[in-house]
């Protein structure tokens, strides 16, 4: 049967009959990827904070929370599929896994915070493939202002900054209107103020794109291409009017976020009720995967210093595949001939004329001279690794002994 309790974070939880939050699923909650130096989670979220810079960052909200927090403060419906234990990790019926990070809305807008950025863990059940996880990092993003002339005036203020940084830049925009039948303002918003914040979120949001994909170097915009992004409609039970946009982005259309204007039940159980704005929440894994050429969702995982060492921080570089089967090391030991020099690029020649592909790196353990024969004796280490398939230990010593006897054969070396 299950166990009474769990522990989570050095906390004891009674577990129910809803309890499905896995011992693996456990293990992986302290590990914080978006806050890792130089992971390129977390160098994307910074981009991110850095175009918003002067928005509040929070990245430290526990993922626990209750389906109350989850769902109900943001008026999903009591049926929601979202809520079925099927789709969601809960670790007893009156707690969760945040499946979104809007799931923090109500306690941040709470705080008095009118412009902020958070970054956190999410968690979702799902089909296994390349692109799905079900652990995965989104970061939110809200702005509210007054709903009032004086916060419309902001508004316009700052759609007119944004508005001119984005005439000059090279992207090309489709647009769908702000508010429309299928997509409405909300019946206690007066509909210019809706459409103002709701042009804000479209204008802010562009700006970012161009941040994330408009730059030189990474695929983006060219002289003669321009960045493209789309609009979309949507449905969120917390936004409305709601919008998803996608980009353009090495020849296919991204999604790339959620959004909408701020459904004021929201905002008046965060005891904000005076007040109009927009939020958005992106998937950063995804975003990741394309800046970087990541081809596979559990990389971002990998504890390998293969992956891990390839990546600076706060630089988006192209990532360089290598293989994910084993190794197997085959070391050879040898006295050179007195008349004869073997340049460690000598022995990689045949190595590489053996074993073709089938060999990834050669190391030199050690060299010495014997100090009476005057004769130099070289270690090497080989690494044999396929980049398709799992190499046998038979096959490497095949190969290996192919490598000996060419060594002999060329070189005159002998065998230690
Ligand atoms: N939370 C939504 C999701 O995970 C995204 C969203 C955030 C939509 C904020 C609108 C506003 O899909």
């Amino acid at each position: 049967g299950r166990p009474k309790f769990l522990e989570i974070f050095g906390e004891q939880y009674p577990t129910d009959s809803i309890t499905n939050i896995t011992p693996a699923i456990i293990a992986k909650l302290p590990l914080r990827l978006h806050t890792r130096p130089s992971h390129p989670l977390d160098t994307l979220r910074t981009l991110v904070e850095s175009h918003y810079s002067d928005f509040a960052h929070l990245s430290s909200l526990s993922p626990l929370v209750s389906p109350f927090k989850n769902f109900d403060e943001l008026s999903f419906p009591q049926d929601h599929p979202g809520r079925a234990a099927t789709d969601s990790y809960y670790v007893n019926k009156d707690l969760m896994l945040r499946t979104h990070t809007s799931a923090h809305e109500v306690e941040v807008f709470r705080r008095g915070e009118d412009k902020w950025l958070l970054t956190a863990d999410v968690y979702r059940r799902d089909e296994i493939d390349g692109s799905h996880y079900p652990i995965f990092h989104q970061m939110e993003g809200a702005r509210i202002f007054s709903a009032d002339a004086s916060g419309m005036k902001e508004v316009e203020e700052d759609n007119e900054r944004l508005r001119h940084r984005l005439g000059q830049a090279n992207i090309l925009i489709e647009d769908v209107p702000h508010i429309s039948p299928s997509n409405p303002n909300q019946p206690t918003h007066d509909p210019l103020y809706s459409e103002l914040v709701a042009q804000n979120l479209k204008l802010s949001l562009n700006s970012l794109m161009l941040t994330l994909f408009g730059g030189p170097g990474i695929g983006g915009a060219t002289a003669a291409a321009p960045l493209r992004v789309r609009w979309i409609e949507a449905y969120f039970p917390f936004t409305s009017p709601s919008f998803e946009v996608e980009v353009f982005f090495r020849g296919k259309w991204l999604e790339i976020l959620g959004s909408g204007v701020v459904r004021q039940a929201t905002l008046d159980t965060a005891n904000v009720p005076n007040k109009i704005g927009w939020a958005f929440g992106l998937g950063l894994e995804r975003i990741a995967m394309i800046l970087y050429s990541i081809p596979d969702i559990r990389l971002f995982w990998s504890t390998d210093e293969r992956f891990l060492s390839q990546f600076t921080d706060k630089e988006i570089t192209t990532f360089q595949p290598y293989s994910k089967y084993p190794s197997c090391f085959k070391d050879v030991s040898f006295w050179t001939p007195q008349n004869v020099t073997l340049h460690e690029n000598d022995f990689c020649d045949v190595v590489r004329d053996v074993a073709g592909d089938l060999v990834e790196d050669v190391k030199k353990a050690n060299d010495f001279v014997h100090p009476k024969t005057n004769r130099t004796s070289l270690c090497f280490r080989i690494n044999y690794r396929s980049m398709d398939r799992s190499l046998s230990n038979e096959e490497a010593n095949e190969i290996q002994l192919q490598v000996v006897s060419r060594l002999q054969e060329q070189f005159g070396v002998e065998i230690r």
